[in-house]
């Protein structure tokens, strides 16, 4: 019976406290929001911009906004990065110091705002911007200077500043466009994974993109010139919301709404950028398999007969193909009785050619991938010929060139009887998986459309795609034969390399396999790999392994993008990553953060799946280790100098001769006259996570191996005696993620068992990650034999 008056008491106190929390646009320190449906949000004194917890439709979730309260639709303007969603009962709190806190019902901190030493209080700006102001009046932090996939008048984007889509119209995860202000002064949009230079040489460029209070867009250079977005007199005249959102299908828009509107009414639109949407080489408008065309200017995407989405409800997605080809013994040699082609006209898929034939005819090009077992589909094109794999990217429709895409289709259960949509586990390379990088290797599109001061909508890939066609290397003879493979990779001479890199001034870092500059090709900066002698000296061994590590595309490694070949002269060219090492990310005075490093770990698990099981020709790396692990933008993992082992020793598969590690992460077998299989890699993998788990180095001496193996030691005899709070030097952080912490390390004693049997294929190792499969107890990774 007591409970109840308690409870009454808090609701009054609850009830006045709402009342009393907001006045005129202004919220005092210690106010708080509950989300729940009827929740009223913190108001702006005019009543338009609301700031609160939106339920997401039709979903037990809400997010933190800022929305149009007069609007029917509430349209959501603003939300923290990240689009995080919470669940009802959550609560946002504008804390004394710490400014706006946003926790899940049970305390856990979801999103702040960063804290403030002092401010005064928070404001919701007739304008749309949530403010923390200070006592002199000063905005210490804004929802403006954080923008989500909008922005409003009288908000201001500097040099620098992102602006990213949503996934879908009610996902507000990240999506896959952004628009930024480049260091340079050009306003770019593209997709989220491209890379460009930042180099700044225009003394005259723009510095903030600017929506001013009267409805324009434009860039503001620095000498004050104007580069209109808005063209001028396209605004509506009268009273309207206007706002430019970067949508989800990566159109920017600037849209406009009556405030006083005299009957149903929608957002209409002012002006919007979609050039070539579709036809940008690093589009992603459409997954892979997928075409997409325009519609009413927007990519609209369809599966080409044959295919069907991965996922129904994502129609921009991925398609798979809905037979399998295999190149199994037994269909080998069927190809016309089991295949056939489906012909398509104006479609193309520019990327993923593995073969040209130059000249060719239409019978030749049928015949050549009919017979291939590795050729999904073949563009034929003014007496050209292109091969193509799985998985198919950039498709699209293009009635201006006059282009045949001839798609195979399985016409009956082949001899191995895999046919219809039974796809067999293991076997499916169609690319529909997440091992394969929607990344093409060829980035001189990667700007769907760069805006100049100038004010010219210009495609700054231009200039990078000149370069680079030039340095394509020309088919003088035809091949007919489809053992001939001839990638599109971009040659260089030594002499673009020596200028390119400034004569190799600007080291990044060496290793086993040579070492890495920084250097400059067209307007993108690049990782060039000089790569020691090679033991091997022959041409076409050099050819063959450059082919295979320019096919290999996945996420979580690092894409090359040319190649130099000048007699003794070689040369790796591959993107360059901001971000740098994880030995320079990992090994620093503070830990990084406990999550960050969890999805880095798995991300170089991701990536050696895909080296030893995904692609087509396996790949041992032989050289795992933090320095050979890059961090992107987002400080995704991405593995370097992969397939160069084999180029520079002797025999991969027997050797103890030709040892190209790196102490500390070198298997044991290398000193034995044991096969090396893709185990020493998982060793490398093993000794690589205890360091990402503990921040320690694994410690190297020059002259024993046996010596190196101290971090595996000191892990197995904290996991032993129960002190994984030594392991991991108390950091709170990971100790409060315990069940993870032992499973990581867990996980990394099995990966350093002596006996490479011992230890878990890489996908085995990735399931027990991500907690897909039990981890059982590791013995200990001790010598089971002395050997010298
Ligand atoms: C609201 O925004 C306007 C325009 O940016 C600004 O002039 C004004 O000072 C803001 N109000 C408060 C209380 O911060």
């Amino acid at each position: 019976m007591t409970l109840i008056p308690i409870h009454f008491i808090s609701l009054a106190i609850l009830l006045h406290f709402v009342a009393a929390q907001q006045n005129n646009g202004s919220v005092s320190v210690g106010a708080s929001l509950i989300a729940t449906p009827d929740a009223k949000p913190w108001l702006s004194s005019s009543g338009e911009f609301a700031f609160g917890f939106q339920q997401v439709q039709g979903k037990d979730s809400f997010l933190l906004s800022v929305w149009y309260d007069k609007i029917p639709n509430k349209t959501i303007i603003w939300y923290p990065k990240g689009g995080p969603t919470v669940s009802t009962g959550s609560k946002v709190d504008l804390v004394d110091r710490r400014g706006l806190v946003l926790s899940d019902p049970q305390g856990n901190e979801v999103w702040s705002s960063g804290n403030f030493s002092d401010f005064a209080y928070g404001y919701m700006n007739d304008t749309g911007n949530f403010a923390i102001i200070d006592r002199n009046s000063d905005n210490v932090w804004e929802s403006f200077s954080y923008p989500a996939d909008t922005i409003l008048p009288t908000q201001v984007i500097n040099l620098g500043g992102v602006i990213n889509s949503r996934m879908g119209e009610t996902d507000f995860t990240g999506g896959k466009f952004q628009l930024r202000l480049l260091q340079n002064g050009n306003l770019v949009l593209n997709t989220i994974d491209m890379d460009t230079s930042d180099e700044s040489n225009s003394t005259n460029s723009g510095f903030q993109l600017v929506f001013d209070a009267t409805g324009y867009m434009y860039i503001l250079r620095r000498n004050s010139e104007k580069a209109n977005l808005t063209t001028e007199g396209s605004l509506p005249s009268g009273d309207y919301y206007h706002r430019a959102t970067l949508d989800s299908d990566g159109v920017l828009t600037q849209y406009y709404y009556p405030k006083n509107p005299t009957k149903d009414t929608s957002w209409k639109v002012v002006w919007f950028v979609t050039e070539d949407i579709c036809k940008a080489i690093d589009s992603k408008a459409c997954g892979l398999n997928n075409v997409c065309s325009l519609d009413d200017n927007r990519p609209y995407c369809e599966c080409p007969q044959g295919f069907s989405l991965l996922d129904p409800k994502a129609p921009n997605g991925d398609c798979k193909p809905d037979f399998t080809l295999s190149c199994d013994e037994g269909e080998l040699n069927h190809g016309g009785d089991v295949f056939d082609f489906i012909e398509l006209n104006n479609i193309d898929w520019p990327m993923s050619d593995y073969v040209h034939m130059n000249p060719s005819n239409e019978q030749a090009c049928r015949t050549s991938c009919l017979n291939d077992c590795f050729c999904a589909v073949a563009i034929y094109r003014d007496s050209q010929c292109w091969k193509k794999q799985l998985p198919l990217s950039n498709g699209h429709k293009d009635p201006s060139k006059n282009v045949k895409a001839l798609l195979k289709f399985r016409k009956i259960d082949g001899p191995s009887g895999t046919g219809g949509n039974n796809s067999r586990e293991g076997e499916d390379k169609s690319g529909t998986g997440e091992y394969i990088s929607r990344r093409s290797f060829i980035f001189m599109g990667s700007a769907l459309i760069g805006i100049s001061v100038i004010g010219i909508f210009a495609f700054i890939g231009v200039i990078n795609m000149c370069f680079f066609q030039s340095h394509k290397k020309k088919a003088g003879t035809p091949i007919l034969s489809s053992t001939t493979v001839e990638t599109n990779l971009p040659r260089f001479t030594y002499q673009e390399l020596v200028k390119a890199t400034d004569g190799f001034k600007d080291e990044l870092g060496s290793g086993a396999f040579g070492t890495v500059y920084k250097g400059v090709i067209g307007t993108k900066i690049v990782a060039v790999n000089k790569l020691e002698t090679m033991v091997q000296d022959s041409q076409k061994e050099f050819k063959t392994e450059v082919n295979t590590i320019a096919r290999t595309h996945h996420k979580n490694l690092v894409q090359l993008l040319g190649y130099c070949d000048d007699g003794e002269k070689r040369l790796l060219i591959y993107e360059y990553m901001r971000n740098r090492t994880l030995a320079f990310y990992l090994f620093k005075d503070k830990r990084p953060n406990w999550k960050h490093r969890i999805s880095i770990a798995i991300g170089v698990a991701k990536g050696l799946t895909y080296l030893h099981e995904d692609c087509s020709n396996q790949i041992i790396h032989c050289d795992i280790k933090p320095q050979n692990i890059l961090l992107d933008d987002y400080y995704n993992a991405k593995i370097a100098n992969f397939g160069l082992a084999k180029l520079l020793m002797i025999n991969q598969s027997k050797t103890n001769t030709g040892i190209k590690g790196t102490k500390g992460y070198v298997a044991p077998e290398w000193f034995r006259n044991t096969a090396v299989t893709t185990k020493v890699d998982v060793y490398s993998f093993g000794v690589l996570l205890l360091e990402i788990i503990s921040c320690r180095k694994t410690v190297v001496f020059d002259d024993d191996a046996e010596d190196a193996a101290v971090l595996t030691d000191m892990a197995w005899d904290c996991y032993q005696e129960g002190r994984l709070d030594a392991f991991v030097e108390n950091d709170s952080e990971t100790l409060d993620d315990f069940e993870k912490l032992i499973t990581f390390v867990m996980v990394g004693l099995w990966c350093v068992q002596e006996n490479p049997s011992m230890r878990p294929t890489m996908k085995k190792v990735i399931q027990m990650l991500e907690g897909e499969i039990e981890v059982i107890e590791p013995p200990c990774p001790c010598p089971f034999s002395v050997t010298s």
